[in-house]
């Protein structure tokens, strides 16, 4: 979770929604590494949660044209009709789900439509179930709702994956909503089919629980595995069931801000309040540019895709000939939850004892110059993040400041 900012300065008396919410660990890592390099240090960030590809170029085009063509004006509400459509088709063609226009919505960022349906569909005191680790944004979001996260911990040995006992568990009458994120970020875990059909059979005997699926990493999957979306799945959960996703990773499109859903239409209406008060509209310039990322050639999609596999097979196994790291294959996203264990409770040169995940991330920062994030920042500890959307030049020297530190440790 987010450590709490310090906003209590200068007579500012804060809402109590955001009492326990702050700016992200994960913001604050990237802040010191960045102040760090402009000092002069040789700083490797691995904390980016985005590709370092470029947009295609084919969507970069579509955006001018649409300038050119004068669409610079507020759009649609909940996205343009041409958008709308281009999301139904890809619903259809990828995932073999049918949706109607009228049961999607387009926001800035898929980020927006989290916010979008918690805020239209969360009262003070109402539960979210979320599999720890977790993105940061989901427990936060929730709290600023004024929902109650409920973190159940998957760990390593499970494969980060939420099981249907776990679940059933956790579920109370006050219970709206569970959400699963595969492939997930941080873990880089995904839910084949297998996983999904206990999960899903549980939800079908609590009927007052809807499942919000964040479906982002869809396109960065390795190897043998198959993406599954629950929908797709069990077509009985429609009806209480939020698909989300967006261009952001998939086409290297983070700064367009452009996410999508597709669900039942009286939650997708009442999302769209909260976006009339909040944004009125997303971008008409970027909603354009996403109808030819998903209408337009895909090819980039495996190809960047086997690009990053390279990399997390570079990562995994550098990360694995380290004496006190673990590391599991993930099956998707751009990356590594490795647990670091078995360097808690050794010395750093400097006499500084590791007790915590995120004392091995601080040293190796402070002595190794690479920044990554700790467990701790999405829930779960002793582990540490990884992103290797960067280039394998860079990873690879990363590896080895980050083994030669490990190796100092005594
Ligand atoms: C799992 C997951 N979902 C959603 C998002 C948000 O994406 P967007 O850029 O569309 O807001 C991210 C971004 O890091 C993510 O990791």
């Amino acid at each position: 979770m987010s450590e709490k900012a310090n906003i209590n300065e200068a007579g500012f008396r804060p809402a109590s929604r955001i009492a326990s919410v702050g700016v992200s660990k994960i913001l604050q890592i990237g802040a010191r590494a960045n102040a760090m390099k402009r000092e002069g240090a040789p700083v490797i960030i691995l904390g980016a949660g985005e590709p370092d590809f470029d947009t295609p170029d084919n969507v970069k085009q579509a955006a001018k044209a649409a300038i050119d063509r004068g669409e610079t004006k507020y759009t649609a509400l909940d996205g343009t009709p041409e958008l709308k459509k281009a999301v139904v088709d890809k619903f259809r063609r990828e995932n073999g789900v049918d949706y109607t226009v009228d049961e999607v919505t387009i926001a800035t960022g898929a980020k927006q439509i989290l916010f979008n349906a918690f805020m239209a569909s969360i009262d003070p005191g109402d539960e979210v179930i979320i599999p720890t680790p977790y993105w940061t944004s989901y427990s936060d979001i929730v709290e600023i709702c004024g929902g109650v996260p409920v973190l159940i911990p998957c760990d390593a040995e499970a494969g980060f994956r939420l099981r249907a006992d776990q679940l059933e568990q956790a579920i109370t009458p006050k219970t709206r909503w569970v959400l699963l994120n595969s492939p997930s970020n941080p873990s880089g875990a995904a839910y084949g089919e297998a996983d999904y059909r206990p999960l899903l059979e549980v939800l079908l005997w609590h009927s007052h629980v809807w499942l919000m699926v964040d479906d982002m990493y869809e396109h960065i999957v390795y190897d043998d595995f198959r993406f599954v979306t629950p929908v797709a799945l069990e077509p009985r959960l429609k009806q209480r069931t939020l698909t989300i996703n967006g261009v952001s990773k998939a086409y290297a499109m983070t700064g367009w801000r452009i996410g999508y859903a597709g669900g039942p239409k009286p939650l997708i209406k009442a999302m769209a309040i909260i976006q009339s008060q909040a944004t009125s509209c997303p971008s008409s310039v970027s909603q354009a540019a996403s109808v030819e990322a998903l209408n337009g050639p895909q090819d980039v999609l495996k190809e960047r895709q086997e690009s990053f596999r390279a990399r997390r097979d570079l990562v995994v196994s550098a990360l694995n000939a380290i004496d006190g790291i673990t590391c599991r294959v993930p099956e998707g996203a751009f990356y590594t939850f490795a647990g670091c264990q078995g360097l808690i409770g050794r010395m750093t040169p400097k006499g500084m004892k590791i007790e915590t995940d995120s004392d091995f991330t601080d040293y190796l920062l402070e002595e190794a110059n690479v920044a990554v994030v700790p467990g701790s920042a999405f829930g779960l500890s002793p582990y540490f993040r990884i992103s290797y959307a960067t280039s394998e030049g860079e990873l690879m020297q990363a590896l080895q400041r980050i083994a030669s530190a490990c190796e100092a440790l005594r």
